[in-house]
């Protein structure tokens, strides 16, 4: 059940009226319910139970620390991609063995710091990765424990800008690769592959390219005879943007991973980001001006791309919803736009809306994952402040960035 929903006209998060929460704190922001994140999180192991899956959050979907630290508290590792969200995921108390690195161009110095940290797997995407981690370990007369991303070629049928299983995508070792590979493997001294890793895509709304996937591990990993401690399946299980997106079907891919894991015997890794946060997250704006163009209204908002750049990125349609709802409708088309002097500055289009006017706050749903952490100073503009609701409380989780210190940086 979602935690934004409304009272009469009034829209609420948990037990606070947004329009309040408008009032006292400047927009756009960021407001999270921290009810809805812990009962993401619980939906997601419940669903796993049987397979007892270390669930790594891909901290790329939500980096901001009161979330990770909230998350680790719930028993949650971390999926990171960089130096830098390695450092914060450990600031946030998660344990280094409950970390997993991906990534295609992981630097020395980043290689560097996941062994220094012991973290639990760097997820290999390259055979020249393997050769520089090979080479640290000889340095420090250590064997690493890694994991090889593969890329299964496997169409996840999502949108083309986030899908990477397949051979077109840069990520992971084709399966052909990582065999030739693997028959030098003796050459690799200070290497251990612990793990084989996949992650397809993200958005995924079917268990279908799943499954294909599961098939092609099996394979492989049959194939090579390979003894393995941990096979990481990546994250991408999407979530319901719009009314007509059905949402994967998460009991049938979990017991399609229970019969995977009890023919391998190993443990298993899902790195979730979107259907963690996702749905928890909404960015409140104000409505700054209505200008009427010639075939539509153009509801400017105080919230631009810079802030929450998914629909000029990927086209994603997030419904914006009226923090106050008035019955009657607004003549004509609209189409709710930011400041930032880009055409792809643009958020949703509707026909009848009910009514707003200037001044009047709204929502964005639906933006827990990829808004805060995808957003950017484009034009000199601060990057915006975060709110986590709980119950009927609410606390500033990342302020606004101020101003003058942008300007001067
Ligand atoms: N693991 C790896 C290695 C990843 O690259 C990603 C996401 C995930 C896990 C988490 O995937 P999720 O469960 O969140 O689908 N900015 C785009 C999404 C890019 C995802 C990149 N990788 C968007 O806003 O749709």
């Amino acid at each position: 059940m979602s935690h934004f929903k409304y009272s009469g006209p009034k829209l609420f998060v948990e037990d606070l009226s947004i329009a309040n929460l408008a009032k006292k704190n400047k927009t756009p922001f960021y407001l999270y319910s921290e009810k809805q994140i812990k009962e993401n999180y619980s939906n997601l192991a419940q669903n796993f139970k049987s397979i007892n899956p270390l669930i790594c959050f891909a901290a790329k979907a939500n980096t901001n620390l009161s979330i990770l630290k909230m998350l680790g508290k719930l028993g949650a590792g971390a999926d990171v991609v960089s130096g830098g969200e390695l450092l914060k995921a450990i600031k946030a108390g998660i344990n280094p063995n409950k970390i997993v690195f991906s990534g295609v161009g992981k630097t020395e110095d980043e290689l560097k710091l996941a062994v220094k940290k012991k973290i639990l797997l760097i997820n290999i995407e390259s055979e020249s990765e393997a050769k520089l981690i090979n080479n640290i370990g000889k340095k420090f007369n250590i064997k690493i424990s890694v994991g090889f991303r593969l890329n299964p070629d496997v169409d996840a049928k999502t949108h083309k800008k986030i899908s990477t299983g397949k051979s077109d995508n840069k990520f992971g070792v084709s399966i052909k690769n990582f065999y030739s590979f693997y028959k030098n493997i003796k050459q690799f001294k200070n290497l251990k592959i612990d793990a084989l890793s996949v992650h397809i895509g993200s958005q995924i709304l079917s268990d279908t390219p799943y499954k294909k996937t599961l098939n092609i591990l099996l394979r492989v990993i049959n194939n090579l005879k390979i003894k393995l401690k941990y096979i990481d399946l990546g994250g991408g299980f999407g979530i319901s943007y719009e009314k007509k997106d059905k949402k994967i079907n998460l009991k049938n891919y979990a017991k399609l991973v229970y019969n995977f894991k009890k023919k391998l015997n190993c443990n298993i890794i899902f790195e979730p980001g979107r259907s963690l946060v996702g749905n928890a997250g909404i960015l409140v704006s104000k409505i700054q001006y209505i200008k009427k163009g010639e075939n539509k209204y153009f509801i400017i908002l105080d919230a631009g791309m810079n802030d929450f750049m998914r629909p000029a990125l990927y086209d994603a349609r997030h419904e914006i919803i009226p923090v106050n709802k008035l019955t009657k409708n607004l003549s004509g088309n609209i189409e709710f736009v930011g400041p930032i002097c880009e055409s792809t500055c643009k958020f949703t289009k509707y026909k009848n809306y009910p009514k707003i006017n200037e001044g009047d706050f709204i929502a964005i749903t639906n933006t827990g994952a990829y808004g805060s952490s995808l957003s950017s100073n484009y034009n000199t503009r601060p990057l915006i402040a975060e709110i986590l609701v709980s119950k009927n409380k609410f606390k500033v989780i990342r302020k606004k960035q101020d101003l003058l210190k942008l300007i001067n940086a």
